[in-house]
């Protein structure tokens, strides 16, 4: 069965989505309309990703019947009043990482999800790509032995870019690049909480986090080491030290075409390659068609049934957001609903 989405916000990544969308196959995936805060800006995307449909209000999409599914691509500080929103007019909701500020807001919304029977997922993307795919198939085999190590790196200079600058906007270097190293470790530990987090690293003078150094610790020796900052570039790969081999997602780690996966015993090493389409409208970020993924896996569930993705489950997403809050706390960043909050 098709699905029908909705677009709220006419932003950057927003963007990207619709051009992911745009590669598959439009008789299973229509995006009816558009919304944005201004009509001027939506109805721009909306002649640019020839959608027939244009608001001027999020409200406004709320209330169309046609669409079945809304794609929240608005800044942090507005995902959970927007998933309310939708929510509450019984549209299945799929939101921008990070989906909310606080354990205390993602458990609201998921909640009032569950008490609305709607499909409801964070959208990390990174774990629709191929290559997660792959990981995930070779440390169930344990064709390298079992996983023991995580290390990943995600430092790109983006800290000035307001949205990720300004404390009011839900800004800070972990929500926007460092969440991608913690889930990247989840995944490959069976995304269980870890025993301890520990975090070392800097606040900006606007008072969100730079960067930071991220130990996690899992139980039978495991652990991650995840490095992340706002203020300059890094390779930006990620590692799993397995008992007989290692495997190396090349760099960009959190939507990845290719990786290497080495085996001990044999000092063989083979590589992967998985390469995104092109879509004809060009879009904003890195490897950004590889969106297709996420939006085909979500169809796929919904036509299931599901009312949360296996591979981004609420349980996931809690997970996720106990190690941002806990890195934010520990650095000095904290908002009201925090469990350091007063
Ligand atoms: N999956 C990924 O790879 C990826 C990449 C980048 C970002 N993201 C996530 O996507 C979200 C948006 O990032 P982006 O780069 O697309 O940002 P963006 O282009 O700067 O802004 C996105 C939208 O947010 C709304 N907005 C902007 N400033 C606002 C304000 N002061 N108050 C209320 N709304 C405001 C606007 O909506 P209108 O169009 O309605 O005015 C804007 O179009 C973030 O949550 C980010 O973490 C994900």
């Amino acid at each position: 069965m098709a699905l029908h989405w909705g677009i709220c916000s006419a932003g950057k990544i927003s963007h990207d989505f619709v051009c992911g969308l745009s590669t598959l196959d439009p008789t299973l995936h229509s995006v009816m309309a558009v919304a944005a805060r201004s009509a001027e800006r939506s109805q721009t995307f909306a002649e640019l990703h020839q959608i027939p449909k244009s608001y001027a209000s999020y409200e406004e999409l709320a209330s169309d019947d046609s669409i079945d599914i809304v794609y929240i691509g608005s800044i942090n500080t507005e995902h959970l009043p927007l998933c309310k929103l939708f929510l509450n007019h019984n549209k299945n909701v799929v939101c921008e990482k990070p989906m909310a500020l606080n354990v205390k807001q993602l458990t609201e919304i998921q909640s009032l999800a569950k008490e609305k029977n709607l499909f409801c997922m964070e959208a990390v993307w990174s774990r629709f790509f191929p290559v997660y795919q792959k990981i995930r198939d070779i440390i169930a085999s344990k064709e390298i032995g079992e996983a023991q190590i995580v290390q990943a790196t995600f430092c790109l200079p983006l800290i000035t870019k307001e949205r990720v600058a300004m404390k009011a906007l839900g800004g800070g270097a972990m929500y926007d690049i460092g969440l991608y190293t913690a889930q990247f470790a989840m995944m490959v530990f069976g995304d269980e909480a870890p025993t301890s987090v520990s975090v070392s690293g800097h606040l900006t003078s606007e008072g969100v986090d730079a960067g930071a150094n991220i130990t996690l610790l899992y139980p039978n020796n495991k652990m991650a080491t995840l490095v992340y900052s706002g203020v300059c570039g890094m390779s930006n790969e990620a590692e799993v030290g397995c008992t007989e081999g290692k495997i190396k997602i090349y760099n960009p780690f959190w939507c990845p075409t290719g990786m290497e996966v080495t085996k001990t015993t044999t000092g063989r090493t083979d590589q992967f390659q998985f390469p995104v389409p092109n879509s004809k409208v060009k879009p904003f970020y890195d490897n950004s068609t590889g969106l297709r993924y996420e939006a085909e896996a979500v169809r796929q569930a919904i036509n299931d049934g599901k009312k949360e993705h296996p591979l981004m489950s609420h349980e996931a997403s809690k997970n996720l957001a106990t190690i941002v809050e806990t890195v934010r706390n520990s650095l000095g960043y904290v908002i009201e609903g925090d469990r350091a909050s007063p």
